[in-house]
């Protein structure tokens, strides 16, 4: 039996409360429902009660003999930080092509010459399940230490089906033995195979026919995401992939608009896509379609900032009523982070968000990108106990003071996993 955990008065606990059924939008993104000397009660992994410390120990005082408690005086307490985009499961690393981008090369120069997304590829085909078990189980571990307490994870490094499935299988095994959540995404559509180069679309028609349903068939992933960028996938193929997606059961996500515009934010609206992440170069329009259908806008500004590209404007897709969420990219090739409140600086400071939206952004606006909005991303009772505790006392200065990792404790489904 797992003891009930008491988390008390803590400085600001942020709550989010009222978030569950949608992402928060415009104004509301704003509205962390902040409790001061604020306490949760925690039993069997999920949440009990949230409220003033005073009154929680009111109400269980005299349980307090049985529980673990842990004082979260002069701290800022938040939901779990929640990922919703990553590329959690490869082999290998590529500081070679971040040396030879800081002379000159580009992103899609390395990619089209057999680098890039083809060299992790190469060595993700080569390793073995273990491998690729230990290095990933290894980035769980410090996605944990920052916080971060549910992670999306994409194939994408096979572009054939005993690859793509090794790293599905991996991801799967990954959340069985990790105390992070996974939630997994088929990307097969991450980039054309070069044996495909002059027939992209019979790699696109594989994938439709063969390899979209068998995910499906064997529930390895709920989302199916496709790279739709100028030289990579178009619109028109991309929406085959995703439709074709659809009708195995299979949510929608794109990376859109990331390099050049390509009406992929529109595409996202259009397919009715959870979320459209990247957007660097999306058009007003693409965003106003987005807000209206409520797509999410999963922006990355750690790949723009490694990638010496300006970001996307997070600030106006807010003010257009998109919900905005924040996310890692992590990968080895245009993002290799894993520090969400990392992201959550450049959010502020790249995109014009403020330190309240990117708390939003990184918590409930994340789950909702990748469906969890009912169960996490925000401290509410009936919702899991994941819980992050930062070693600051007030939540503008977890983005303020920048570059130093402030998470004191986390708390996953009810169990204190750091501390
Ligand atoms: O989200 N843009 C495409 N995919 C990844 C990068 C993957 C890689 O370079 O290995 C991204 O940025
Ligand atoms: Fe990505």
């Amino acid at each position: 039996m797992v003891k009930p955990i008491f988390i008390r008065n803590a400085s600001q606990l942020v709550t989010l409360q009222g978030s569950s059924h949608a992402p928060l939008v415009k104004e509301a993104m704003s509205e962390l429902g902040i409790i001061e000397n604020g306490s949760v009660w925690i039993e069997s992994g999920v949440i009990c009660a949230v409220g003033k410390d005073e009154v929680l120990f009111e109400k269980y005082k005299e349980r307090l003999g049985e529980v673990e408690v842990v004082d979260a005086s002069g701290k800022l307490v938040t939901p779990g930080l929640v990922d919703p985009h990553t590329h959690l499961v490869f082999a290998g690393s590529r500081e070679n092509e971040f040396n030879m981008r800081l002379q000159g090369a580009t992103y899609m120069e390395i990619m089209n010459s057999g680098g890039g997304i083809h060299a992790t590829t190469r060595r993700t085909k080569t390793a073995s399940h273990e491998e690729l078990f230990k290095e990933s189980f290894e980035r769980l571990n410090q996605f944990l230490r920052h916080g971060v307490t549910t992670v999306e994870a994409k194939s994408g490094y096979g572009m054939e089906w005993e690859t793509e499935l090794k790293q599905l299988e991996v991801a799967k095994l990954l959340n069985e033995k990790h105390v992070i959540d996974i939630v997994p995404t088929f990307m097969g559509a991450h980039a054309v195979p070069k044996e495909y180069k002059e027939n992209p679309d019979v790699f696109v028609d594989l994938l439709i026919d063969e390899m979209i349903p068998k995910v499906a068939e064997m529930e390895l992933a709920e989302f199916n995401d496709v790279f739709c960028e100028h030289g990579v996938f178009t619109p028109e193929q991309s929406r085959r992939i995703l439709e074709a997606g659809k009708r195995h059961g299979l949510i929608p996500k794109i990376h859109a608009d990331e390099i050049e515009p390509y009406e992929g934010a529109e595409l996202a609206a259009e397919v009715g896509a959870i979320s459209a992440d990247h957007l660097l170069r999306a058009s007003e329009k693409g965003m106003k379609a987005m807000a209206e259908k409520g797509v999410v806008g999963v922006l990355l500004p750690g790949t723009a900032y490694f990638l010496m590209a300006e970001s996307a404007n997070g600030r106006k897709m807010i003010d257009l009523g998109v919900p905005v969420a924040l996310s890692t990219d992590c990968n080895p090739g245009s993002s290799p982070t894993v520090s969400l409140p990392f992201i959550m600086n450049l959010g502020c400071l790249k995109m014009g968000m403020t330190p309240a939206e990117v708390i939003t952004a990184a918590t409930i606006n994340a789950a909702h990108a990748i469906n969890r909005g009912r169960e996490i991303g925000s401290l509410e009772v009936g919702k899991k106990a994941d819980i992050t505790i930062f070693n600051v006392d007030n939540y503008m200065k977890l983005q303020y003071s920048y570059g130093v990792n402030h998470t004191h404790t986390v708390v996953k489904s009810g169990k204190v996993v750091v501390k």
